[in-house]
């Protein structure tokens, strides 16, 4: 399988992803790189993976479904079937999940439905929670939410501020997110409504129902 990896930022997400198809171990190989930002650390981590790279940079002043629609095109261009979300700060409009039916996951630093947005690993430390975590989910028209496919609890730790906790919770999402693209990749996830089968943590080449 062919995906896309959409990314704004640095990109450490995009590397684990890289490392792991690097491995063999991803059953999809990386088609292209597509950034809404031209100066996104991923795209030089790219470049240096020898991926290509689109930059489609949101028009403010566009419509949401437009913008989609432009980088949607650029996945497409490259022949992927798939969206990988890796720290994709912007929300597709309704077009992306119909040129990619249940094909567009995304990872996000909480445990969903806790803590959507952008300030996930500041809300968990304001909230005062001594558990956050990760969610790997299919992506929907809403932001951070649609059917979770993966969840892992990491420990908020006294003394933590944003760097430290989102550093163990990166850690985490750098083991499972590759995991789950891989359980995707080899058709063995079915979404029911709410609910997603076929992913066993840790069990990533085991097809063998538990
Ligand atoms: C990751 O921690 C990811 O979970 C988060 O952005 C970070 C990107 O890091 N995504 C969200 O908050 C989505 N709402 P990276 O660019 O180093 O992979």
């Amino acid at each position: 399988m062919r995906i896309a990896v959409l990314v704004s930022g640095a990109g450490t997400n995009l590397a684990a992803i890289l490392a792991s198809a690097g491995a063999g171990e991803l059953g999809a190989e990386v088609a292209v790189v597509v950034s809404d930002r031209a100066g996104a650390g991923a795209l030089d981590r790219a470049h240096t993976a020898g991926v290509p790279t689109e930059v489609v940079p949101w028009q403010p002043r566009q419509a949401r479904d437009a913008n989609t629609e432009r980088l949607c095109a650029a996945a497409a261009r490259h022949g992927a079937e798939a969206l990988v979300l890796a720290g994709f700060m912007r929300i597709l409009g309704p077009v992306a999940m119909q040129r990619f039916p249940q094909a567009i996951l995304n990872v996000h630093p909480s445990l969903l439905p806790a803590f959507p947005g952008a300030r996930a690993v500041e809300q968990a430390l304001e909230g005062g929670v001594k558990v956050t975590g990760v969610t790997v989910h299919f992506v929907d028209e809403q932001v951070d939410h649609g059917p979770i496919v993966a969840q892992e609890a990491v420990p908020v730790l006294p003394g933590d501020d944003a760097a430290t906790l989102h550093a163990r919770i990166q850690a985490v999402e750098h083991r499972l997110y590759p995991e789950v693209i891989a359980a995707f990749a080899a058709g063995r996830l079915a979404v029911d409504g709410h609910h997603v089968t076929g992913f066993y943590p840790g069990r990533a080449g085991d097809a063998e129902e538990r």
